[in-house]
């Protein structure tokens, strides 16, 4: 059983899928970092050198290899992973996944995102809170329609991810 996180940069995919493999002792498998190493560069750099369009091609790609694996695993995908394409039918009809939104208000994310951002290429370019807020809000209600179609959604404003991570043990198991 593969277990995916999905949801906006800054919802805690990456942090809270490795408290969550540590708790059921399953392998956590980053799925930004996995498309680093097959490239041999940083995510940004991707983005500069090859364009957006190769990055989503790819991001799919190797979301389908680490699927693929024998073992069972907690996935941390990129924030857009499950907005392009056909990734988010092709998660939700395979039997052998689960998928789990950490849904997030935009202030929170809006307030864990900007001291963060230069290394986002989506948001690098956002030089005050107030844009980045605004764009979150547009982007988030766009991605939302993806996002939202998780067999679970964990709300997670307001809780540490000790509390995350339980809420997600209680809907699952
Ligand atoms: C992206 C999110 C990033 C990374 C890339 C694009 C996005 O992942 O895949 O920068 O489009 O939201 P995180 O959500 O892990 O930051």
């Amino acid at each position: 059983m593969k277990i995916v996180l999905i949801g906006y940069m800054g919802s805690g995919k990456s942090s809270i899928g490795r408290r969550l493999s540590e708790v059921v002792g399953n392998d956590f498998i980053d799925l930004d970092v996995e498309i680093e190493t097959s490239e041999g560069t940083s995510i940004s750099e991707i983005f500069q050198k090859k364009g957006e369009i190769y990055f989503r091609k790819k991001e799919a790609q190797v979301l389908q290899e680490v699927i693929a694996r024998e073992q069972p695993a907690i996935i941390a995908s990129g924030g857009g992973t499950p907005c392009y394409g056909r990734v988010m039918d092709d998660l939700l009809e395979n039997p052998n996944v689960i998928t789990v939104y950490l849904k997030c208000s935009v202030d929170t994310l809006t307030e864990r995102l900007f001291p963060e951002r230069e290394h986002r290429p989506v948001i690098a370019h956002l030089q005050t809170e107030e844009l980045l807020n605004d764009f979150i809000r547009k982007h988030l209600f766009e991605r939302s329609f993806y996002y939202s179609r998780a067999s679970h959604i964990i709300t997670c404003d307001g809780i540490d991810e000790k509390e995350v991570v339980e809420k997600i043990l209680f809907a699952l198991f």
